[in-house]
């Protein structure tokens, strides 16, 4: 929370926020702000700053209700509705519940997770826009375990070897909504899907709108196949850029707090949802809000094109 000692950044210069990363390639926390209260145009811009550094930020003990984390997340852009598949909260459409059973269905099997990059993913990448950034509010944590981990695609981009950068430079990928393989779903899955679908062609290198970086931009969950590939070309390639874009030294682990918020830049991270959570009985409720995205562009400057559905607009009332 608010902090009244002095802070400055390693120039020696005065900030609002202190920030201290907490690994070598992602993830910094973030303090000397109250998150309840409008933040001072300087506190935006290097909280800006920050994200496009770090690319996920933590912010401890803040404890926003509703109207707090939508007017949080305003001041950093326009908002999406919850969710644009799964809905939202009522009386509240432009918040997500990422609430512990909505995901049951998945896990009732027992199935178990058999590969390391299985359910990473950056926020809705089946759009044509996908959302740009993402701020998640710990409400009902677990007394242990339901961790949520980051990478950072920038780092695994640069990561691999300058011959391999060249190949993929100039690939594309399939990005759609699909029920996870051999899982359970949920019931109406299906009917959703049929409504609002979505399906999206983007470079398998997205250059970040705002910092120029390259990102590798491989979205698990979403990416089904990489274009002009035969299917086994494809899914090898794949598997080597998943497992290479989650190695432990790209990642960090957060463990959460009630009161905690974390902010990522979905256009160069993806991130983990726990699933350890489903082996104890502790609750685990969270709320999401996300923030308009543009349509990626690759390092030949081509956009993405859409496959089907509707880009993800600012909600407006009616
Ligand atoms: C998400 O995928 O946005 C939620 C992450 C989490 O539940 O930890």
């Amino acid at each position: 929370m608010s902090n009244t000692a002095m802070l400055h950044n390693i120039a020696g210069a005065p900030t609002e926020i202190g920030v201290s990363p907490v690994s070598i390639h992602i993830g910094a926390e973030i303090d000397g702000v109250d998150l309840t209260k409008p933040l001072s145009a300087q506190a935006v811009e290097e909280i800006r700053a920050a994200l496009l550094k770090w690319k996920v930020l933590f912010f401890h003990d803040q404890h926003l209700d509703h109207e707090q984390q939508l007017a949080f997340s305003r001041q950093f852009g326009e908002l999406t509705v919850g969710h644009a598949v799964f809905g939202n909260v009522e009386e509240h459409p432009e918040i997500y519940s990422i609430a512990k059973h909505r995901k049951a269905n998945r896990y009732k099997t027992g199935e178990k997770m058999e590969k390391p990059w299985t359910g990473w993913h950056a926020d809705i990448t089946a759009a044509i826009n996908p959302p740009s950034a993402s701020i998640l509010r710990g409400v009902n944590i677990p007394p242990y375990g339901g961790d949520t981990q980051f990478t950072n695609l920038v780092a695994a981009y640069n990561g691999l070897s300058e011959t391999l950068r060249g190949f993929v430079d100039g690939l594309r990928g399939v990005h759609r909504f699909a029920p996870p393989q051999g899982a359970d779903t949920f019931e109406d899955y299906q009917e959703l899907l049929k409504k609002r679908g979505q399906a999206s062609e983007h470079p398998l290198v997205r250059v970040h709108p705002e910092t120029g970086e390259r990102a590798l931009y491989v979205s698990p969950s979403f990416l089904k196949s990489i274009v002009g590939l035969t299917p086994r070309e494809s899914e090898q390639l794949l598997e080597l850029l998943w497992e290479h874009a989650v190695r432990q030294d790209y990642t960090v682990r957060f463990r959460w707090k009630a009161g905690d918020i974390a902010f990522w830049d979905n256009r160069s991270t993806c991130h983990l949802a726990p699933s350890d959570i489903f082996q104890i009985d502790a609750d685990r409720q969270l709320y999401r809000t996300t923030l308009v995205g543009d349509v990626p562009v690759g390092v030949d400057g081509k956009p993405s094109n859409s496959l089907e559905g509707e880009p993800i607009l600012a909600y407006a009332a009616e």
